[in-house]
């Protein structure tokens, strides 16, 4: 069944993007082990040109899914580079990472998403790493003529996602169902596990619990997902295993104490961060 219906609101982030907020206003572990999800996204450049200039993060990984649009990317690291219309970039920033992500001039409607991660606190503090997905890497499973499931991270049916080496149990799929095609998807037990619904509408479990286009459903525990539509949906399906740890937050720095928070602002400023 549905935990809770949530609908995306517009926030102003990073040096002045509009995008998306469809869950991460605090809400105090309810989403364990996710902590934020923006959905950016606009056919008009001067929402996202501002981008997200140079900004550090610990403590936690950012997964960022382009739908279409170019972003162009830098960090602390020595990476630089692209991602484009469906690549993926999983960023672990474990003891620190300092970067920045800005959106480029695309004719069309630039559209995508940022996942924020927990780190369980043995973690916190592990080595830095971007991994970057292209989009031809990232399998696609046709179970039908009507239900496609791109794989990000986790399985479904025996195949494995395209990002494996994860510090944390998570699955991260892309589910496009037409036709009014029914998908199933054995959830499991303890995962928290939410569907966000970018285009058309789903139905889930019953005919009484439509969600609509910008709206996200947290699910109660131990379910066999099924989800149906009148005529086509496209929903991101993401699940994890809650880490049931403290969490000291503050902006883009997620540890365990406030002590460790204070530290992590500290050494920001006095240039001893990146590790
Ligand atoms: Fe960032």
């Amino acid at each position: 069944m549905i935990k809770k219906i949530l609908t995306a609101e517009p926030v102003i982030e990073g040096a002045g993007v509009r995008l998306k907020r469809v869950f991460g206003f605090y809400e105090k572990g309810e989403f364990d082990p996710f902590l934020l999800l923006d959905h950016f996204g606009s056919s008009n450049p001067n929402d996202y040109l501002q981008g997200f200039p140079w900004h550090p993060h610990r403590g936690m990984e950012t997964v960022t899914y382009l739908l279409e649009g170019s972003v162009e990317h830098g960090d602390s690291l020595g990476n630089k580079g692209v991602i484009n219309n469906g690549d993926v970039q999983w960023m672990t920033a474990g003891s620190g990472i300092i970067h920045q992500e800005m959106p480029k001039k695309y004719d069309g409607n630039m559209q995508g998403f940022q996942l924020w991660v927990n780190l369980p606190g043995k973690l916190k503090m592990t080595e830095p790493k971007y991994r970057d997905v292209l989009a031809e890497q990232i399998p696609v499973i046709q179970i039908n003529e009507n239900v496609k499931v791109k794989l990000i991270s986790g399985k479904y049916l025996n195949n494995e996602g395209a990002v494996t080496d994860l510090g944390i149990d998570i699955f991260y799929f892309d589910v496009n169902i037409d036709n009014a095609e029914v998908f199933e998807y054995e959830i499991i037990p303890e995962y928290t596990v939410f569907a966000y619904v970018y285009e058309g509408e789903a139905i889930f479990f019953d005919s009484k619990s439509v969600i609509e286009k910008n709206q996200m459903a947290l699910l109660e525990k131990g379910n066999q997902i099924k989800v149906t539509t009148n005529k086509s949906v496209k929903f991101l399906l993401v699940g994890g295993k809650p880490l049931n740890e403290p969490i000291a937050w503050q902006g883009p720095i997620v540890m365990n104490t406030q002590e460790e928070l204070q530290q992590a602002f500290e050494e920001y400023r006095n240039g001893t961060f990146i590790k």
